[in-house]
């Protein structure tokens, strides 16, 4: 298989030349890649009038555009590079490409995968943000090792997927770090810039046919930045697989521009240029913005059309506004012959009539093996993560001592029976509430998922079940210390049995108090904002569960029908009070002199805490365990749900929002996750 990866001509030289050498380097540019020489392994991607607004809660009133009609095509064994001043749209329009817009947004134009509007199947793409989310507990091995036992398929050995990690290391120059911790939240790591390369490493360890990578240099100095950049683009070497390359990038230094085939430069959402990267600078110079031949093109690209800071740029004929610039060079470009060539080979490209890539699926990991390396990675973090588990296991263990002490020996007294209530309602109110301390870190988490997903790395069954299965020790840990504590110290009542219960509702509430999160943290967007709204559900759990006022008192519509049966610690303080009152019995205070008179602790269940005593207690942990299922199902309900939803909204706003003569393209989501 030929490689088209052949590199253009320096853009210096492109200069000097006239402007029938500037029709002369695109024509020989196209040469390098003409339609049918388009590889059938690659993935041809066209844009057509792509319009991308902001949605303004009032409607139209105040919606922006990011993109204004931006045409263009990317194709197999091209690098094509999207450069602009910040905020021009370079993500917007790689996100638009990727499908991946968010839902405030609403985008219309026609996006083709190889003439088709299909979704592109899990490994043929993938795509490198620009923001790095990575699990900051790992090290740089283990980070990228994990990823390659997830995403590569069962048909490779442990051994090949770790020499495939290990080989990808290498290729992004990280092997002196290996052994680090990625670091973050105030534990130093690895640098900004390594951190980058691990990014990069992660999503092209499955070798995609189709690359979203969104300032992939940045943190690189110019030496680390052109290596990675050559080694993106020369992917292809390795197994002759043609890669359709889409990147964005800030400041690329000569040696990395002369890489690119093909370039995009926006400036505020509009085309300024695209076309050959090598002809840009001609391009430029034909309307008066000539670069020196020593200086970088980039650097003289960028400096022309930034107006961020509304310099004044010196043209051949007098001064004029860097707004001014731009308006020149946008409708100079639209009434180019380049622009009308870019129009024509998108059209030609569209109607090419590939076959579906279905065929081509590369497979991943299987679900058993998924489940195991998502549940030991998850476990490796909870550990080494201090905030997961430690921190609270330590406050944990200060409040049972002071629960213990204050509570000391409780004996079987009348005023026992009020301590036992104040006591259990205390750890099923307050212990239980604590959990939410470990939110933090759950939701760091969560980001990692939510980019995994994205990607197509594993499903949300999978992601459920491994920290489902790597929570259950530290949660049993967290819950068996301060529980044995609190326990013998206060003298709850004696037998094994008792003691085991009481630890069973502890476990479970504290897995529900942990699973209400999870449902919190996928709808919720921030940590911040995600306590608030965890601490507030709880507390009105906790405030109608049935002790602070107890249930037959509660107000009938709506606080007790049906949200005490729907409270979690309804189930909790029940059972807790049947397993400590149930068998005791208690002398009463205004009993007959020198009688023995007795309360029984099923009296005091029915009469005083108005427990439903036609269930037994072991009712109430059983609701308790099917209640952490129900939570857990419902979290990956709201993640598919809010999957299929997203492009049905966004359909739904285009419709609403966008004028009749518009064509409207709502990008499926290219990455066909696996449905586990
Ligand atoms: N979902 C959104 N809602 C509102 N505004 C948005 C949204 N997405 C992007 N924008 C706005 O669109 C503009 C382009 O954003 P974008 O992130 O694409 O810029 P960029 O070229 O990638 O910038 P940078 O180089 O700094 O990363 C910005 O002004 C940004 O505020
Ligand atoms: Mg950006």
């Amino acid at each position: 298989m030929t490689s088209s990866l052949s590199l253009p001509s320096s853009s210096c030289e492109i200069n000097a030349s006239s402007s029938e050498s500037f029709k002369q380097s695109v024509l020989d540019i196209e040469a390098t890649t003409t339609l049918d020489e388009v590889s059938s392994n690659g993935i041809c991607l066209t844009w057509k009038d792509i319009w991308v607004n902001t949605i303004s809660s009032n409607g139209k009133n105040g919606s922006k555009s990011i993109l204004q009609g931006l045409t263009g095509y990317a194709k197999p064994g091209q690098l094509l590079a999207i450069m602009g001043p910040s905020g021009c749209g370079k993500s917007t329009l790689l996100d638009t490409l990727a499908g991946r817009l968010s839902s405030n947004t609403r985008q219309t134009g026609e996006i083709l995968i190889n003439g088709h509007k299909q979704e592109l199947s899990y490994g043929t793409s993938a795509y490198v943000t620009q923001d790095d989310t990575l699990l900051t507990t790992l090290t740089v091995k283990e980070a990228v090792y994990y990823s390659a036992q997830l995403q590569l398929p069962d048909t490779m050995s442990k051994q090949e997927k770790k020499e495939r990690a290990d080989f990808t290391i290498k290729e992004m120059g990280l092997q002196d770090a290996i052994n680090t911790r990625i670091g973050g939240w105030g534990v130093k790591g690895i640098s900004g810039g390594q951190k980058r390369r691990v990014s990069i490493c992660i999503e092209i360890i499955t070798r995609p046919r189709l690359l979203f990578l969104d300032e992939p240099t940045s943190g690189l100095d110019s030496a680390a930045s052109y290596y990675v950049m050559k080694r993106i683009a020369t992917l292809d070497h390795k197994d002759g697989i043609e890669r359709t390359i889409i990147t964005s990038i800030h400041q690329p230094s000569t040696e990395v521009f002369q890489l690119f085939h093909n370039l995009c430069l926006l400036s505020s959402g509009r085309t300024v240029y695209f076309g050959p990267a090598s002809a840009a600078c001609e391009f430029f110079a034909l309307n008066g913005f000539p670069c020196s031949p020593l200086q970088n093109p980039s650097d003289h690209l960028l400096k022309a059309i930034n107006k961020d800071f509304d310099q004044d740029i010196e043209a051949q004929t007098g001064t004029m506004t860097t707004e001014e610039a731009i308006c020149v060079l946008v409708s100079s470009y639209k009434s180019s012959e380049r622009n009308q060539d870019v129009h024509n080979e998108v059209a030609v490209l569209s109607k090419k009539d590939t076959s579906s890539m279905d065929h081509k699926k590369k497979g991943h990991a299987g679900f058993l093996n998924q489940c195991l390396v998502l549940t030991e990675r998850s476990s490796v973090n909870m550990f080494r993560d201090l905030g997961y588990y430690w921190l609270r296991l330590g406050i944990y263990i200060a409040l049972a001592i002071s629960l213990g002490t204050v509570y000391y020996d409780l004996g079987t007294s009348y005023g026992s029976i009020k301590d036992r209530g104040s006591l259990l309602s205390f750890v099923s109110g307050f212990l239980t509430f604590m959990s939410i301390g470990g939110f933090p870190s759950f939701v760091e988490d969560m980001k990692v998922f939510q980019r995994e997903r994205q990607n197509g790395h594993y499903g949300v069954i999978a992601y459920v079940i491994g920290n489902t299965f790597s929570s259950i020790p530290f949660v049993l840990l967290v819950t068996i210390i301060p529980a044995v504590i609190t326990y013998y110290l206060s003298g709850l009542q004696k037998g094994y049995e008792h003691f085991l219960y009481f630890a069973s509702v502890l476990f479970s509430s504290l897995m529900l108090v942990e699973s209400l999160m999870m449902i919190v943290a996928s709808i919720v967007p921030n940590y911040l904002m995600g306590i608030i709204t965890g601490a507030g559900i709880q507390g009105i759990m906790i405030l109608i569960g049935g002790f602070f006022k107890l249930p037959h008192d509660l107000p009938k519509i709506f606080w007790r029908y049906p949200l005490h049966y729907v409270a979690f610690h309804t189930y909790v303080f029940e059972g807790l009070f049947k397993n400590e009152y149930e068998g005791l019995k208690f002398p009463t205070k205004n009993g007959p002199q020198g009688t023995n008179s007795y309360i029984t602790g099923e009296v005091i269940l029915r009469d005083i805490w108005q427990s439903n005593m036609s269930y037994s207690k072991w009712v109430d942990l059983a609701i308790l365990l099917g209640m952490i299922v129900l939570y857990r199902v419902l979290f990956l309900m709201i993640i598919k749900i809010t999957e299929k939803m997203k492009p049905i909204v966004g359909s739904l706003l285009s419709c609403t929002f966008v004028s009749p003569k518009t064509t409207i393209h709502v990008v499926e989501n290219p990455n066909a996750t696996p449905s586990y």
